[in-house]
């Protein structure tokens, strides 16, 4: 069972969104006119393949674990997105294939450094970009909820010190053919329940389900008391930042 396995359920309905407008902006700073083949590295649910399908001619969406392609299936056909599937992990896919943009989303610190830049050197066509992208809570006036949240997380985390997402994407590509060449960020408000945190919380591969094990009520009560004092009117405010550092030849 992989790591992301426990977290499929969760992950779909809970993990911070990418906003819209991420997907506009990041269309236009890299110029897309619809003609691009596009791979979703790392799909999971598929929030970023679905994202950018309108904006390009083909999106290919790629993950491991057999649970993160069934629900993205299931998206995409919801949201209408014409995708195409593959399972496997990058380090293993085939030759013959060029993409002009390969999206990377929270999950480039699960690829192999030894042989995922070979593979992407491979795959991505001469004037290609790389896009590493994240979303997530950012510290605002309207949420100081956040420290205390994710104080409670880390406490219950198998990977505290976050040792697998230290490393900077740059840095990651150090000695690759690719450097950064931009990056972009947008910012949206929008309100979360308890409920919604709770998922968030075992939709992360260090607090997942499979970790937190047979104490995920004992878990989900904690954050539940913490947040509480912060509710207004039933929810919390919570600032959420989509960013991608584009990398290039
Ligand atoms: C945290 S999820 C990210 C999902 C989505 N891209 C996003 O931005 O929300 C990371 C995904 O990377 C996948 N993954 C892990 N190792 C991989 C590899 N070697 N090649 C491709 N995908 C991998 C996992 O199965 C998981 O679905």
């Amino acid at each position: 069972m992989g790591r992301f396995a426990s977290t499929v359920e969760f992950y779909t309905r809970y993990r911070e969104p990418y906003p819209q407008e991420f997907f506009r902006a990041a269309a236009e700073r890299l110029g897309l006119d619809g003609d691009e083949a596009l791979l979703d590295v790392g799909c999971g649910p598929g929030p970023l393949a679905i994202g950018f399908a309108p904006f390009v001619a083909t999106c290919t969406a790629l993950d491991p674990e057999p649970g993160m392609i069934d629900v993205a299936k299931a998206a995409a056909e919801r949201a209408r997105a014409h995708l195409s599937f593959r399972l496997g992990r990058i380090e293993d896919f085939p030759g013959g294939e060029s993409f002009d943009v390969v999206t990377i989303g929270r999950a480039l610190h699960w690829l192999d450094r030894q042989s995922a830049p070979e593979v992407l050197e491979r795959i991505v066509s001469s004037v290609g970009r790389i896009l590493v992208c994240r979303s997530g809570s950012v510290e605002a006036p309207a949420s100081p909820w956040l420290k205390s949240y994710q104080e409670v997380c880390r406490s219950w985390s198998d990977d505290p010190d976050r040792k697998h997402y230290r490393l900077e994407a740059a840095e990651w590509f150090a000695g690759s053919q690719f450097h950064k060449i931009d990056s972009i960020s947008v910012t949206e408000t929008h309100r979360v329940s308890v409920q919604d945190l709770v998922g968030r919380a075992l939709s992360k591969s260090n607090t997942s389900p499979a970790v937190v094990g047979d104490r995920q009520a004992e878990f989900a009560a904690e954050i539940r008391k913490t947040l509480e004092p912060f509710l207004q009117n039933g929810v919390l405010q919570e600032k959420i930042e989509a960013a991608a550092v584009i990398f290039g030849r």
